[in-house]
C-alpha cells in the first residue's frame, strides 16, 4: 500500500506486478524519467525525479519525490513540484543554502533550494525557441513542502531551443554558486550569490566529445585520482540520441575547473556506460564525506514509453559510487554500487561443479534477484547465460582476441515492442591489462548491471523475460577460468 503522491488516496501495489523491480527504485504508478534534485540534508537522501502523475507515457512534468536513509530503500512522499504559469518542470538539482544566502530561510533553519528548467508547452507550440527557462524553489520543511520563488524565472531565454537541466553546487575556492547548463551542443556555466541572480561565465563543448544528439542534465565535480593527491574536474553529459550502442547514454570529460571555466586536454570519448539503459544520470549534492553518488534513469528514449509494464514505468539503476583512476597517463571514471548495497545480500555458496553443469535455483531463490560475482582473465574467452525453463536467453561474453566485451538480450525474452530493443549486442573495447578482474553481474526482474574491473566498464540494460530466469550456464570448459564465485540473492526493498 502507497499513497498516490498526486491525489493523495491510497492507491494498492504490492510491489510485485510482472516485471517490477524489488531493489531498485521505481515510482509506484504511472511514468517516471530522470533523476532530479539528489541531495542529502539531515541524515536523508532526497531523489525528486520526472514524473507524470496521469499516465504511463512521458507527459507534463512534475517532480516526484522520494526519500531514503540508506539510498537503497526509499520511502515515497506527495508531488513536490506542479506546474505552473511559467512551465511544466524539467529537470533539475537542489541545494543546502547552508548561510541562507538566498534569504529564504534563515541561518538556523536553512533553505533546501531546488533549482530546475521550466517549460512553457505554449510557446514550443507557437514555435516560439524562448520556452526554456530556469526556475527555483525552496522548501523549509525538509523537502516536504515547496514555495517556488516569486521572481521566476531567474534566468530567461534569448532564443536558445534547448537551454535545460542546471546543475548547481557550491564551489568553495571562489564561495559562489555555480550553476552549468545545457544550450544544445554545448554546456554554459553561470554564477551567483544568492541563487536569484545568475551572470554567465563561460561555455564548454561546442567542438569536444560527442555530439550524435543534444546535450542534456550535465553534472560538474571534483574527484581525487585513487591512490594520488591530485585533483580533477569532472563534466557529466547525457545525450540523446549518440551513444555509443544505439540511443540515449552519458558521456563524460575530465579535465579542470577554476572557477569560470571548464577545460579538458583528451579528445577520446569517454562513456559511463555501455548498456543501453543509463541515461540522465547525476551525483547528490552535500553527501557525507563528500562521496560522490550517481543515480541513472534505467531506460532509453528510444524505447522509454514502449517498455512491456503496465501500471507504472522505468526504474532507476543502482546508486553508484564514481571514482576517477589514472592508469599510463589516462585518467578514467569507474562507478561501481555503493558499499550499503551489500546489507541486502543473502550469501549462498555454489560450488564450481555446480556452475559446470550449468547451476539451477535449488538455493536460489530467483536469478531475478541475483547479485554473482567471480573473478575472471580478460587474456582468454568467456561465456555465462542465463535461461529461462523457454529457452529466453542473456549471454554476456569475452572475446579476448578481438578485446571485446559483449552483453546480447536479443533472444532475453520479450523484445519487439520496439524495432532498436533487441537488434544489436551491447559492445566495448577493454584495454584493461590485469591478469584477474572481478566481474558483477546483479539481475532484478526488468533489469541486469554488470560491473567489470570494478566498474571500469558497465553494461546496464533493461531485459523482460516472460518467466524468471533459472539457469545460469558458463561453458564447461570455461570454468576453470573464473575463480572466487560469489552468489547472493538479493532482498526485496518492497
Ligand atoms: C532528459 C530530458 C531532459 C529534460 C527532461 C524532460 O531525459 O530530456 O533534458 O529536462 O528529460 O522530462
Amino acid at each position: 500500500m502507497d499513497i498516490d503522491p498526486q491525489k493523495s488516496e491510497l492507491v494498492v501495489t504490492n510491489f510485485k506486478e510482472q516485471y517490477r523491480p524489488q531493489f531498485h527504485f521505481s515510482p509506484p504508478a504511472k511514468w517516471m524519467n530522470d533523476p532530479n534534485g539528489l541531495v542529502y540534508y539531515k541524515g536523508v537522501y532526497h531523489l525528486f525525479y520526472q514524473y507524470h502523475p496521469e499516465d504511463i507515457v512521458w507527459g507534463p512534468m512534475h517532480w516526484g519525490h522520494a526519500t531514503s536513509k540508506d539510498l537503497i530503500s526509499w520511502e515515497h512522499k506527495p508531488i513536490a513540484l506542479f506546474p505552473d504559469e511559467h512551465g511544466l518542470i524539467f529537470s533539475g538539482s537542489a541545494v543546502v543554502d547552508k548561510h541562507n544566502t538566498s534569504g529564504f530561510g534563515t541561518k538556523e533553519n536553512p533553505p533546501l533550494v531546488a533549482i530546475f528548467t521550466y517549460h512553457l508547452m505554449e510557446g514550443e507550440k507557437a514555435g516560439r525557441k524562448d520556452f526554456q527557462t530556469q526556475g527555483i524553489a525552496y522548501s523549509l520543511d525538509n523537502g516536504d513542502t515547496w514555495t517556488k520563488y516569486e521572481g521566476n524565472p531567474v534566468i530567461g531565454n534569448e532564443g536558445i531551443k534547448d537551454f535545460r537541466d542546471p546543475k548547481v553546487f557550491w564551489h568553495d575556492e571562489t564561495e559562489q554558486w555555480i550553476m552549468i547548463l545545457v544550450a544544445g551542443d554545448h554546456a554554459k556555466i553561470y554564477r551567483s550569490n544568492d541563487l536569484k541572480s545568475w551572470n554567465h561565465l563561460s561555455d564548454f563543448g561546442k567542438d569536444k566529445g560527442a555530439h550524435g544528439g543534444v546535450w542534456e542534465c550535465p553534472d560538474l565535480f571534483k574527484l581525487q585520482v585513487e591512490g594520488t593527491d591530485e585533483e580533477k574536474w569532472v563534466l557529466l553529459i547525457s545525450i540523446n540520441p549518440g551513444a555509443p550502442n544505439g540511443g540515449s547514454g552519458t558521456q563524460y570529460f575530465i579535465g579542470n575547473f577554476d572557477g569560470t571555466t571548464f577545460t579538458t586536454d583528451h579528445t577520446e570519448e569517454k562513456w559511463i556506460d555501455y548498456g543501453t539503459d543509463n541515461y540522465a544520470g547525476v551525483t547528490y549534492n552535500n553527501t557525507p564525506n563528500d562521496e560522490r553518488v550517481f543515480i541513472g534513469w534505467m531506460s532509453n528514449w528510444n524505447y522509454a514509453r514502449d517498455t512491456p509494464t503496465k501500471t507504472w514505468r522505468s526504474a532507476m539503476t543502482l546508486p553508484r559510487e564514481l571514482s576517477l583512476h589514472k592508469e599510463q597517463d589516462v585518467y578514467f571514471l569507474k562507478n561501481y554500487p555503493i558499499t550499503s548495497f551489500n546489507n541486502q545480500l543473502n550469501a549462498t555458496t555454489i560450488s564450481l561443479e555446480d556452475l559446470n553443469a550449468g547451476i539451477s535455483n535449488q538455493n536460489i531463490t530467483d536469478l531475478n534477484e541475483t547479485d554473482i560475482s567471480f573473478k575472471v582473465s580478460l587474456k582468454e574467452n568467456f561465456e555465462f547465460k542465463m535461461k529461462n525453463t523457454k529457452n529466453e536467453t542473456l549471454k554476456f561474453y569475452i572475446d579476448a582476441s578481438k578485446k571485446e566485451l559483449v552483453l546480447d538480450r536479443r533472444k532475453s525474452g520479450l523484445v519487439d515492442f520496439e524495432k532498436s530493443f533487441g537488434e544489436t549486442t551491447h559492445k566495448q573495447p577493454f584495454s584493461t591489462q590485469k591478469d584477474w578482474v572481478e566481474l558483477r553481474i546483479i539481475t532484478d526482474h526488468s533489469s541486469i548491471e554488470i560491473f567489470i574491473d570494478q566498474g571500469r566498464y558497465v553494461f546496464t540494460d533493461q531485459i523482460f523475460p516472460t518467466e524468471n530466469y533459472t539457469t545460469l550456464q558458463i561453458t564447461p570448459e570455461h570454468t576453470e577460468r573464473i575463480k572466487d564465485v560469489k552468489i547472493q540473492s538479493v532482498k526485496s526493498i518492497w
